[in-house]
């Protein structure tokens, strides 16, 4: 009797143990990517095109979304990490990351932070994004020369009111010290009056006052609309510059719900960033004045190419398209060796060379 204990025993352990296996063997990773959120178009781009080129690259991938919740990104990092993952490609959400990027590098898995630097960590060495700095560049520009404001005299200033990203993404702070400084000479000499909070650069403390937590559209729509009751309520608005698509449709919609703004021709020149169907459409319509294109099929394939290269040994490889920068993006421990795609500035006069004849967008996605 208990002999046949013993063997259904073993038995049962061996089953378990092949079972165990098996799923171990189907779940084993090579790489984990891991994107921020889906509430912001880009991202599903940006995991579709990652997985396929990490596929394509021959590596067992998995990609996760974290719902703008760091907690719940985590979860998903350390599941990667279970599933023995020897690189992670990352777009966090906030610093609360830093936990699970520390045991990653105990482990001895590489990290690639993609497209937002992970600031307050020193234990990765690589980042790979747009020129975010240039992209905020693009907005003022566009503020600039629709506003014409080297014509403009302070007896008669243009107007304008502030939005920026998420706080706890540092890309929102490159892209607002990009667009003020093509802004800050002319809100200086007159030409160009901030209504409501009026930070001129992104550490200046009035930043945390138009910054919109976790890049949410309501949160956005619901500080235009205060601003268009109480700040901006005896003004007629030129501009409002708004840090991305999703953020700048939202405003947008407050803004053509007042009856200042209740036509085309009587909105404001709105910025955008991303390139989002709604917004070229917008673009295409007059509503929406820009957009900045990042194209993400660029960037999967230059991280999937850095990856790859890390993985085979390498350290601070060329990448196809991207400029290695070794000096400049700091996370506050460390410098990481960061590399840039250039972003592109879209606007009604090349938004269809741009986005539907690069084959992004088919024709019938924006007509
Ligand atoms: C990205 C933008 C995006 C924003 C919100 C930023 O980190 O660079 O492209 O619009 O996050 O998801």
């Amino acid at each position: 009797m208990r002999r046949i204990v013993v063997l259904s025993l073993v038995l049962l352990l061996a089953a378990g143990m092949v079972f165990a296996g098996g799923r171990g063997e189907a779940a084993g990773l090579d790489i984990g990517l891991a994107m921020p959120e889906t509430h912001v178009e880009r991202w599903q781009m940006d995991g579709a095109a990652l997985l396929e080129g990490a596929q394509q690259a021959g590596y067992r991938a998995e990609v996760t979304y974290g719902d703008a919740d760091q907690g719940r990104q985590n979860q998903q990092i350390q599941d990667f990490i279970t599933k023995g993952v020897k690189l992670l490609i990352i777009g966090n959400i906030n610093e609360g990351v830093n936990s699970v990027v520390r045991e990653a590098a105990e482990e001895g898995i590489i990290v690639i932070a993609y497209d937002r630097l992970i600031t307050g960590s020193d234990a990765y060495d690589y980042y790979i994004t747009f020129d975010n700095f240039q992209v905020g560049v693009f907005q003022g520009r566009a503020i600039e020369e629709a506003l014409d404001l080297p014509n403009v005299s302070a007896s008669d200033p243009k107007v304008i009111t502030l939005f920026a990203g998420s706080p706890t993404d540092n890309n929102a702070n490159f892209f607002f010290d990009g667009a003020m400084s093509v802004l800050r000479p002319y809100v200086e000499s007159g030409a160009l009056e901030i209504v409501g909070p009026a930070p001129l650069r992104s550490s200046d403390a009035a930043f945390t006052r138009i910054a919109t937590e976790n890049w949410r559209a309501d949160v956005a729509k619901a500080r235009m609309e205060n601003l268009l009751s109480a700040d901006a309520r005896d003004v007629v608005l030129d501009a409002v510059l708004a840090p991305n698509d999703t953020l700048a449709r939202a405003i947008i919609e407050a803004l053509a719900a007042d009856a200042k703004y209740d036509t085309t021709e009587k909105l404001p020149v709105v910025t955008g960033q991303d390139g989002e169907i709604a917004s070229v459409q917008a673009i295409r319509d007059g509503r929406q004045y820009m957009t900045v294109f990042k194209d993400t099929r660029n960037l999967a394939a230059a991280a999937i190419q850095l990856a790859d290269a890390l993985l085979s040994g390498q350290d601070t490889p060329a990448i196809d398209g991207a400029r290695l920068d070794t000096e400049t993006y700091d996370t506050g421990l460390k410098v990481v060796n960061s590399y840039l795609l250039e972003p592109i500035n879209v606007t009604v006069d090349n938004y269809r060379e741009v986005m539907i004849d690069s084959g992004y967008y088919s024709a019938s996605d924006i007509d």
